[in-house]
């Protein structure tokens, strides 16, 4: 028998939220691995004939589409979206998520709120009880990067969350910088005691941009495993 890869699942979640996509749709289009199968569908059903009209969420996102022929369109130009289909780090059971694992979770929230629905595409691994185990992306200005990062610390600590904050490095070791010109931290905290208190503080602070945790935001969840699919909300 073979084993039933993590890639298998993120492409059975994908073609389940195609389902989703009628003709005319507006549509929010994710960033990751998990995104990627959903745009590689859609493209091919856009090249047999689908009439949709596209908003990418990150640069990455933006190429594969302009490969595949998508029609694309700015958030700016089309501000109200039918449908975003995004993945995720994790998601509770509360469908509140960890996103922004790519860097790209500013524009990934920006899309999603302008968005009827947010659906989330994931391998059944990106379940958790509690949120945390994957380190917290948060997107903040070049400018201030120390300070903000101790005042993330502090206000994080203030809901229970402690542990180690570091500035996210390319694979060649520079500074990552997000598709808007910021720096990305990532907070290996642990488990968060208290995320929409935490999402709440982090939003107060001057230097943060964005922060990855998405509550409220997400109408459901499609997750797919080895045995099958299961749609969460
Ligand atoms: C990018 C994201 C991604 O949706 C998240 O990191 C999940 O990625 P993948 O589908 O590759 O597991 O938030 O900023």
């Amino acid at each position: 028998m073979t084993a039933f890869s993590s890639d298998a699942a993120k492409r059975l979640a994908a073609a389940e939220a195609l389902k989703l996509v009628a003709p005319g749709m507006r549509l929010g289009l994710g960033t990751g691995s998990t995104a990627r199968h959903f745009v590689d569908l859609l493209g091919a059903r856009v090249a047999g004939g689908l009439d949709v009209i596209c908003v990418p969420t990150s640069e990455q996102t933006r190429a594969q589409a302009e490969q595949l022929f998508i029609p694309l369109a700015t958030i700016d130009s089309v501000p109200e979206l039918d449908l975003t289909v995004d993945g995720a780090d994790e998601f509770d059971a509360r469908l509140r998520l960890i996103k922004g694992g790519g860097g790209a979770l500013l524009r990934e929230k920006i899309v999603a709120t302008a968005s009827r629905r947010m659906i989330v595409i994931a391998d059944s691994s990106k379940q958790v009880k509690t949120l945390g185990a994957f380190p917290l992306p948060v997107e903040v200005t070049p400018f201030g990067l120390e300070v903000t990062c101790r005042m993330i610390r502090a206000t994080a600590e203030a809901t229970g969350a402690t542990g180690s904050i570091r500035p996210r490095q390319t694979a060649g070791g520079k500074a990552f910088i997000s598709d808007n010109g910021n720096y990305i931290v990532d907070c290996h905290f642990g488990a968060l005691p208290d995320p929409d208190e935490l999402a709440r503080r982090l939003s107060a602070i001057p230097g943060v941009v964005e922060h990855g945790l998405f509550i409220g935001v997400a109408k459901a969840v499609i997750s797919a495993g080895p045995e099958g699919v299961e749609i969460f909300g």
